[in-house]
């Protein structure tokens, strides 16, 4: 018997008093170890208030942000209303893709039974409550397990390049182009008209090119920002690279978006980038900013247009089954993931 069996059963065993019951993972404490930190067990399936909708969860998906929310690193996540000492939710998962199960009173947008995609808190998890706003139909030619991996990367890549406001026909450089948010970029920019490059690691050249960019290189070998090819836009999420090489490699007159990058500190390091940015960009005449993405279903609505006109596939490196969650989140923790890590909650 394995340690996440005994933790089902050890919960199995607790007395339910009627309320349904259902499989999920469950974080008490933060920490860096998934193994250590999430479990599997048997916890009371949530019930939605009037203006949420619960979700029977088919499939859910791993990005940075789970890990940051198993760690609670940096420490801004936890002042950002996650937890102080200790997660205030139950797990770290925050996108979904499955079947609406019931409404809230005030939920007329929504029908049982409809295929959805959205973002929540605790969506590994076999149901799952969601905002209303923060879900809309699943993109209709795509499997759970690919409508999953798409809400928060997807919608942040469609902000960024929005943002940045990406033309026909312009240079785009994805800086971070085979992680979650880089791998949507490709497609979304291309999709916009865009004649787009990308930079990752050795081992991931193939897959950026097979998203469609033109030109990839790898920043263990190309010096990228050496100000020989000019981009209109870049987008950066990935590498931490100083704002003078990232604006002598953008034209006379082009913007920059920082969606982020992971660092070792434990506090502000990659926004002060960001905060830099931010200072500079009024007195040139480069446009440089940030990015703080938001989670509304209006933008997964426009994701789910774009993923359904066949310009934007999410890139699945594998899934893992439900009881497996700290697996996968160790494998997008250790940067492993060639675009996104999906969670199978159903079947
Ligand atoms: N601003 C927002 O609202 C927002 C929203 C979502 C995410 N984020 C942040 O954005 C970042 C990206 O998120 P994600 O989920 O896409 O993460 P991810 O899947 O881990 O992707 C990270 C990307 O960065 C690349 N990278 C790593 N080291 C690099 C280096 N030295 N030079 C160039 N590229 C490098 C990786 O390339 P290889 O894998 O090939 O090494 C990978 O493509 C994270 O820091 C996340 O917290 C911000």
């Amino acid at each position: 018997m394995n340690s996440a069996t005994s933790e089902v059963e050890r919960d199995q065993a607790r007395p339910t008093h009627g309320t349904a019951r259902m499989k999920a993972i469950v974080q008490e404490s933060y920490g860096a170890n998934p193994e250590a930190v999430v479990r599997y067990a048997e916890i009371d399936r949530p019930t939605p208030g009037e203006d949420e909708v619960l979700v029977r969860v088919e499939a859910a998906s791993v990005d940075m942000g789970t890990v940051h929310l198993m760690t609670g690193l940096p420490y801004p996540v936890r002042m950002a209303g996650f937890g102080l000492r200790s997660p205030k939710s139950s797990n770290p998962g925050r996108c979904l893709a499955g079947t609406v199960e019931s409404t809230g009173s005030n939920v007329t947008a929504f029908q049982p039974g409809e295929p959805v995609y959205g973002t929540c808190s605790n969506s590994f998890a076999e149901y799952a409550v969601v905002k209303a706003g923060r879900l809309a139909p699943a993109p209709a030619n795509l499997t759970p397990q690919q409508a999953a991996a798409a809400p928060i990367s997807g919608v942040t890549a469609l902000q960024a390049v929005r943002k940045a406001g990406v033309q026909a026909g312009e240079k785009v450089l994805v800086i971070g182009a085979s992680g979650g948010v880089g791998s949507f970029a490709v497609q979304i920019a291309r999709a916009y008209g865009a004649q787009v490059s990308g930079v990752c690691r050795t081992s991931k050249v193939a897959m950026v090119q097979e998203l469609g960019a033109e030109q990839v290189f790898d920043y263990t070998r190309d010096d990228y920002l050496d100000g020989s090819i000019r981009y209109d836009v870049i987008i950066d999420t990935g590498g931490n690279s100083p704002l003078s090489k990232l604006r002598r490699t953008l034209t006379a007159d082009g913007r920059l978006v920082i969606v982020g990058a992971e660092s070792t500190s434990l506090w502000f390091a990659t926004l002060t980038r960001t905060f830099k940015a931010l200072a500079i960009s009024p007195f040139v005449k480069q446009r440089l900013t940030g990015l703080v993405s938001s989670e509304n279903g209006r933008d997964l609505t426009t994701l789910a247009g774009l993923i359904e006109a066949g310009g934007v596939m999410p890139a699945i490196d594998r899934t893992y089954p439900l009881r497996e969650a700290g697996a996968a989140i160790r494998y997008v923790q250790e940067g492993r993931a060639q675009g996104k890590v999906v969670i199978t909650v159903a079947g």
